[in-house]
């Protein structure tokens, strides 16, 4: 299925492909050697836009076909959705997938509004939180004026600005990975934050949250909260006040349903409708009629939900202190990931060792932090055996440097 954000990116890129004349040639020697060497995976061509032969695609973790990974690098629950949810989906496979979804997924909004005591026409749902995110910064953030995010964040939104034409400023974190709120510019085209941030899990609180909206009336925030479940407080209780907050959130992480999906919005009536007319201008269906069902059923069931999350953040503190055991250092995390480091070990030959071994982390080839590891938190079981891999791999190969 093509997604909206597919199709708008299609119809975005004709439109500058005509005002660019087809041309493939940059003048500028440099870049187009640099843009070769570096996008080896997807050559260039004489038929794609300027833009698209720029393009530096997000690269997402990877995944292996098969079960031989220990798999901590995607964020992924280690449990399964509930009984409920695989019920309700195996029921929407019926005959009736004959016929299109409900354009606006109505079931799905009246549960998530009613979770987080909210209407209906404050939620809107997408194709996984990415396309969500997507039309979000074409929708709110495409102005004269550039966004603002951290310079260490979702690695997805400067492939955004990329893909929209859109600038941004990247203001950098501080020495413990924190956002500076003084460092973010007063007049921008918006600003956006995972909040915990992405990927370090460090958590910001609703009172400095609540500064920056205060200060940014004019322009919209987004924060995405994609992991909020594992400790952190929703401001959704911040939504009434500030009509410029919009807050973006996913089933893939807390509510076990990578697979299938879904991701939502929450903000006010005027920031929903933009993100309608954006949607309904490209694909009227981007939730199907199961993805419908299985997330309503996710959303409604919170008791297996709380259980989950409570297991998660149990193994996640029960894995830093283990960690700090053996001289990491553990970013602060209310995350369902630790950012880790370790000053014997270079990160990614610990990265590579660990897949040697079976066991699958992400390694980000980042200035600042290219020797930290980040590592999703499973069942306490899939953390005993990381950390004692961890600690072998130490002994073995490190041990003597020290
Ligand atoms: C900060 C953040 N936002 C959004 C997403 C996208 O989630 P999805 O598209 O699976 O809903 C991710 C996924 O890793 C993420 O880390």
């Amino acid at each position: 299925m093509t997604t909206a954000v597919e199709m708008i990116s299609i119809l975005l890129l004709s439109g500058l492909r005509q005002i660019a004349g087809d041309s493939y040639d940059f003048g500028d020697a440099g870049l187009l050697e640099k843009i070769k060497k570096e996008r080896h995976k997807y050559p260039m061509s004489k038929y794609w836009s300027d833009i698209i032969n720029r393009l530096q695609p997000y690269e997402a973790g990877e995944q292996p076909q098969n079960q031989r990974y220990l798999k901590l690098n995607t964020n992924e629950n280690p449990y399964p959705p509930s009984e409920n949810v695989i019920k309700e989906i195996k029921e929407a496979s019926s005959e009736l997938l004959r016929l299109y979804p409900d354009p606006d997924a109505n079931e799905l909004r009246e549960a998530i509004a009613e979770y987080y005591g909210l209407e209906k026409d404050n939620v809107f749902v997408g194709n996984g939180s990415d396309e969500v995110l997507a039309l979000s910064f074409i929708t709110l953030f495409k102005s004269r004026r550039p966004v603002v995010f951290p310079d260490i964040t979702y690695s997805f939104y400067p492939s955004y600005c990329a893909l929209f034409d859109i600038e941004s400023i990247c203001p950098p974190l501080t020495g413990e990975f924190e956002i500076d709120i003084d460092q973010i510019p007063l007049k921008s085209g918006g600003i956006i934050f995972p909040n915990p941030n992405a990927i370090t899990g460090r958590y910001m609180d609703l009172g400095k949250i609540e500064r920056i909206l205060e200060e940014n009336q004019e322009s919209v925030v987004i924060i995405d909260e994609a992991y909020i479940d594992f400790g952190g407080e929703s401001c959704v209780s911040l939504l009434p006040r500030y009509p410029n907050l919009l807050i973006v959130q996913t089933l893939s992480k807390s509510r076990s349903l990578a697979g299938l999906r879904v991701g939502f919005a929450m903000g006010d009536r005027q920031l929903i409708d933009g993100l309608n007319i954006v949607k309904n201008s490209f694909n009227s269906y981007p939730l199907d009629r199961i993805a419908i069902k299985g997330a309503t059923e996710a959303i409604r069931d919170k008791a297996y939900f709380e259980k989950c999350c409570d297991l998660i953040i149990n193994a996640r503190e029960w894995t830093a202190k283990a960690l700090e055991l053996l001289s990491f250092y553990v970013v602060p995390s209310k995350a369902n990931f630790l950012f880790i480091k370790h000053d014997s070990c270079d990160g990614k030959s610990l990265y590579e060792d660990l897949k040697m071994r079976g066991i699958l982390v992400r390694h980000f080839n980042k200035p600042g932090i290219m020797n930290f590891l980040r590592v999703s938190i499973g069942t306490l079981d899939d953390m005993n055996k990381f950390v004692n891999v961890v600690k072998e791999i130490i002994q073995d190969k490190y041990g003597k440097l020290k």
